[in-house]
């Protein structure tokens, strides 16, 4: 089935999300969509979906008109989507979330637990998804979760099927088991969309790809198109990709961990006794699959966490038991895994955000009150320095894209004198564009002598940043390596197998 989008427009006020977007995915085909952050694409989508509507513009299934109004309008047709947030419950079966969904659909009638299981078989085997009809959805790992969503979008025998960011939350081999479940999906005549910020996804798959930049087609490209092309495309000026290995100065250690325990509310052990040290001058990353204690032991540098036993020695003085705050004063700068929760608050200004850790600090502030004059000129500052698009420091932050609320974090962050950066999946989320900054940040902190611990699940940016790399499995740290492993011996220690290589 075909799927063409003719001059589709779209506004949210006075900003055009879709300005007069044509695209044709053809049979079979799997369709890239690249853009950054706020190009557009999902807004593309939801409309594709019938989640939103349209201004203007029409959509063509195998060249003919359709109107597509809701969601099940789209699932009529032969449309499924994927989105990038799941919409699974929890404690509920394979099979008992996938009887619910199909409420939704006039064509697909609510279906009993008997016949629900069986599809879900039928399906799993003809497309390769191997998942158990019977088992609760949160004990299943994000990766199978998402394959349910899968299923789920194929017993309405989509033809087309909408992947919104899908190896987001997915671990190198979540991410190639998918690579390779798209191509089965397609050898079957499935046409697929794909939206993704990774150069190396799209060109590893990819039939066709379209590039958006602020709601325009900028242009439609052919995989074998070099990944420094399709990223400048995608951010209209020249990226670069990987920062140059260059030698550089490393000093003593800065930071110390000694036999770092963190618990969660339970009491169970989630770090288990880890020692490591970074030196001045050193990006040591900790790589691993998410989930194998990597928040928390990034949580519990700043005493972030609850239950922290052992040792945090910031340049020779133990900060362990220190308020969050004394964290952070005493030279360390927290880079949260989560925005969201940890590094922003939404409803505040992006000025209030800049200087949140200033609060009760001359000159911001007299008693309580923050001096609004003082606070301006220092926000505006630092949204010139640190590149943040915004119409106004006034707005909330909330209003910002991701790149631009991590980069509001960075800010901060990087504004006080500091040891140690403690950065907790600075791009996960991020455009080229903004990784590109976040890495160029990284490094200079590193080049002006700071230590740097680089919480990554990203491979390519271990591998680009580090010198060092810890292996972090099950709550321990299995090895400490030179950055100049490869890629399948750093593979093994994320699955646990230490036979590979001895430490540096
Ligand atoms: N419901 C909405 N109301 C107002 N603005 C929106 C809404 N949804 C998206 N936008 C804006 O439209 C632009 C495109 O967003 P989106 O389609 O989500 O981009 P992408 O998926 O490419 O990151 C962004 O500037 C975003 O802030
Ligand atoms: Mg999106």
């Amino acid at each position: 089935m075909s799927l063409e989008l003719k001059a589709i427009t779209k506004t949210f006020g006075s900003l055009t999300a879709n300005d007069s977007i044509n695209l044709k995915v053809e049979t079979g085909q799997i369709h890239a969509i690249l853009g950054e952050n706020g190009a557009g694409k999902s807004t593309l989508m939801n409309i594709v979906y019938g989640l939103l509507r349209a201004d203007s513009g029409e959509i063509l299934i195998d060249g003919k008109k359709v109107e597509i109004s809701e969601p099940s309008d789209a699932l009529n047709v032969g449309i499924g989507m994927v989105h990038q947030h799941f919409m699974l419950i929890p404690v509920f079966t394979v099979a008992e979330n996938i009887m619910l969904g199909h409420e939704k659909s006039s064509k697909f009638r609510v279906l009993d637990l008997d016949q629900a299981r069986a599809a879900i078989r039928t399906i799993s085997e003809d497309f390769g998804l191997q998942v158990d009809p019977d088992a609760v959805v949160e004990t299943l790992p994000v990766g199978i979760q998402q394959k349910v969503e899968i299923i789920k979008a194929l017993i309405y025998e989509a033809k087309v099927l909408i992947l919104d960011e899908p190896t987001a939350v997915l671990t190198p081999q979540e991410t190639d088991e998918l690579l390779n479940t798209m191509r089965d999906l397609k050898s079957k005549g499935t046409s697929i969309i794909f939206i993704t910020h990774k150069l190396r996804e799209v060109r590893a798959v990819a039939d066709q790809i379209t590039i958006i930049r602020r709601g325009k087609v900028i242009g439609a490209v052919s995989p074998t198109t070099s990944e420094a092309e399709l990223a400048s495309m995608m951010v209209g000026r020249a990226v670069d990709l990987a920062p140059a290995k260059y030698q550089h100065e490393t000093g003593g250690a800065i930071l110390e961990v000694k036999n770092l325990t963190v618990r969660d509310a339970l009491g169970t052990p989630i770090v288990k006794g880890v020692n490591f040290h970074v030196n001045s001058g050193e990006v040591l990353a900790v790589a691993g699959v998410q989930g194998n204690g990597q928040s928390e032991l990034a949580r519990a540098l700043i005493n972030l966490e609850e239950h922290i036993e052992g040792s945090i020695l910031l340049d020779g003085k133990e900060i362990r038991g220190a308020s969050i705050k004394d964290s952070l004063h005493a030279g360390i700068a927290f880079i949260p895994e989560s925005r969201e929760l940890d590094g922003v608050i939404g409803s505040f200004s992006i000025a209030e955000n800049l200087i949140l850790d200033l609060h009760g600090q001359a000159p911001y502030s007299k008693g309580i009150n923050l001096s609004a004059k003082v606070v301006h000129s220092e926000a505006e500052k630092r949204v010139t320095e640190f590149d943040i698009r915004t119409q106004s420091i006034m707005d909330a932050v909330s209003t910002l894209s991701g790149g631009n609320k991590q980069k509001v974090v960075i800010a901060r962050e990087l504004s006080r004198p500091i040891k140690v950066l403690v950065a907790s999946q600075p791009t996960r989320g991020l455009d080229v564009g903004s990784i590109e900054f976040v890495h160029e940040r990284i490094l200079a902190e590193r080049d002006a002598g700071r230590g740097v611990i680089l919480f990554s699940t990203e491979l390519d940016e271990v591998m680009a940043l580090a010198d060092r790399i810890a292996v972090m499995y099950r709550g321990e740290i299995l090895d400490i390596v030179h950055s100049n492993v490869t890629r399948e011996e750093l593979g093994l220690l994320m699955a646990g197998v230490t036979s590979a290589k001895a430490g540096a």
